[in-house]
Order: structure tokens, then C-alpha cells, then sequence
């Protein structure tokens, strides 16, 4: 929270380097309800387990030289659950902070958390910013997790923070302005996204920075989501051709796309 970070371009302006394994991968959760309710269990025993899939998935993507993973814990729009369901919800992500700063610290794993978690309370908020801290110096893995979080949230704290920091300014705002007081600023764009649980939807995630990833959709309940579903996942990544915008012809001539003139509809060479 209080370190500053590199701004890494948007990939919308700067194509990344293609590297063998992706280097962000982005996931939404989904599916502990139904992984409960076929089992007539209560949903919140699917939150548990997904608490250890969570687990698993840090390993796996530590051991495939993944550097960063963000994960969508609860959106800005959960809140509209039953109570219970929230309020354990709010347990949950209590405990696994209380328990797990430590074990982050000692795997080199750096924590980040998103989203607006003042009504989760002054000790989540105090834990949030111990377990930041704590971690904010390793390089491993760089863990996110999005915690009433919702992309039209984000978006508006950023472009309130950039009209406060202006005050009077009568010229246009740029993308390289705004984008580093997004809550992400810390990572580059995802390059991957995963939702499980079979629902194809962003249900308000990372809106700005999902603009060039590939979306991967799997009818896995997160529960079930382990190694092998993000291998095959990465699998599936690989066989994409990330274009950018370019025809298939330039990205296997090599052809890169560097700065934000590129992008200018006036170029002509
Ligand atoms: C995702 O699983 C976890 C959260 C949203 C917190 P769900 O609870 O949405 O599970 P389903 O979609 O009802 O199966
Ligand atoms: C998205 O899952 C949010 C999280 C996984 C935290 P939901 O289950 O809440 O999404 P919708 O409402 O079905 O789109
Ligand atoms: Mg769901």
C-alpha cells in the first residue's frame, strides 16, 4: 500500500514480451455454492474448500514461474447475498489473513489486496496493511487479492484521484495518467484470466485491464480447480496468438508494437 511501484504500460499501448508461461494470471472463483449443494453440503462449506484451492493454485503457479496471481474473492456486488453467507464470507478472508501472513512471508510470496475493505472492519483493514508490509519486499510471486472489489469501483476512485490532482486542468486526460491509480498499479496487465464454474462473464472485474487478455472459461467448480485444470488452462494460453491489433502476418514477422504513436490512425508508415 505504501511503496512505490514500477507503472508498467498498458498492453493496449505496449505489446509484453512474449514469454513461455504467462506472467499474470487473473481468476475469478467461481462455483463453491453448486460444489456444496451437489453434496448437500451448506454453500459455506464450498467457500472453505475454496479456501484450499486457493492454496493449491499459489503453489502451482509459484512451481510454474507464474509472477503474478489475482484473485477475485468477493465482488462490490456480493453484498447483496444473504447476510450469513456474507458474514462468513467476511470470517473466511479474516482467518485466512490471520493465519496465512506468516506462511506468505516464509514461501516469498508478496500480498496485495484490492478493493474498498473498510466495511470489512478495522481488523481486516489492520491485518490487510500488516500482511502488505510484511511481504511488500519478495519478488516470487506477487499474490492479489480482490476484496470488494468491482472494475466501475476502480475506475471511479482513479479518475476522482486524477481530477483532485489537477484541480482546474482543461486538457484531456491520457491513459498513462489515469492507469496508474488504478488499484492495480502494482502488476502488468493480465495476460491470462480463468473463470471457473462455467458462467461466461466478467461480473465486474479488472474492466481497464482485461482489454487484451485471453479469456479462459472452464465449467470447473473452483473447489475441483487444481494443477492439472491450470495446466490445461496454460495449455489452452499457448495457442493463442496474441495479436493486439495487428494482423496474424506482422506478429509472425516479428512485427512489434512499442509506443502509443503506434496506435496514432494518422501513421502511415
Ligand atoms: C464463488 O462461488 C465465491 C464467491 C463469489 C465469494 P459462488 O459462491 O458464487 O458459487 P456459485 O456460483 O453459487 O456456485
Ligand atoms: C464473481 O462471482 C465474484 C467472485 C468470484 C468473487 P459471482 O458468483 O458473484 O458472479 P455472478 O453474480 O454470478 O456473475
Ligand atoms: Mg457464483
Amino acid at each position: 500500500m505504501t511503496e512505490k511501484k514500477p507503472v508498467f504500460p498498458s498492453s493496449t499501448l505496449q505489446v509484453p514480451p512474449t514469454c513461455s508461461i504467462p506472467r499474470h494470471v487473473a481468476i475469478i472463483m467461481d462455483g463453491n455454492g453448486r460444489w456444496a449443494k451437489k453434496r448437500f453440503l451448506p454453500r459455506v462449506a464450498g467457500h472453505r474448500r475454496g479456501v484450499e484451492t486457493v492454496r493449491d493454485v499459489t503453489k502451482a503457479c509459484i512451481d510454474l514461474g507464474i509472477e503474478y496471481l489475482t484473485l477475485f474473492a468477493f465482488s462490490s456486488e456480493n453484498w447483496r447475498r444473504p447476510q450469513e453467507e456474507v458474514s462468513v464470507l467476511q470470517q473466511l478472508f479474516l482467518m485466512a489473513l490471520e493465519q496465512e501472513i506468516g506462511k506468505l512471508d516464509r514461501n516469498a510470496i508478496r500480498l496485495r489486496i484490492i478493493g474498498d475493505i473498510e466495511p470489512f472492519g478495522e481488523r481486516v483493514v489492520e491485518l490487510a496493511k500488516r500482511a502488505e508490509e510484511k511481504t511488500a519486499h519478495h519478488t516470487r510471486l506477487t499474490l492479489t487479492i480482490a476484496a470488494n472489489y468491482g472494475g466501475r469501483w476502480d475506475l471511479l476512485q482513479a479518475v476522482n484521484k486524477l481530477v483532485r490532482m489537477h484541480p482546474g486542468r482543461t486538457e484531456d486526460f491520457t491513459e498513462e495518467m489515469l492507469a496508474p491509480l488504478l488499484a492495480m498499479n502494482h502488476a502488468p496487465e493480465p495476460d491470462l484470466f480463468i473463470r471457473t464454474g462455467g458462467e461466461q462473464r466478467i461480473s465486474n472485474f479488472l474492466l481497464w485491464h482485461l482489454a487484451y487478455t485471453e479469456l479462459y472459461f472452464t465449467p470447473k467448480l473452483w473447489p475441483d480447480f487444481d494443477q492439472k485444470s491450470l495446466k490445461e488452462a496454460i495449455e489452452w494460453y499457448f495457442a493463442r496468438e496474441r495479436r493486439f491489433g495487428r494482423t496474424s502476418e506482422q506478429v509472425n514477422n516479428g512485427g512489434e508494437l512499442v509506443s502509443s504513436s503506434d496506435l496514432s490512425p494518422n501513421r502511415t508508415s
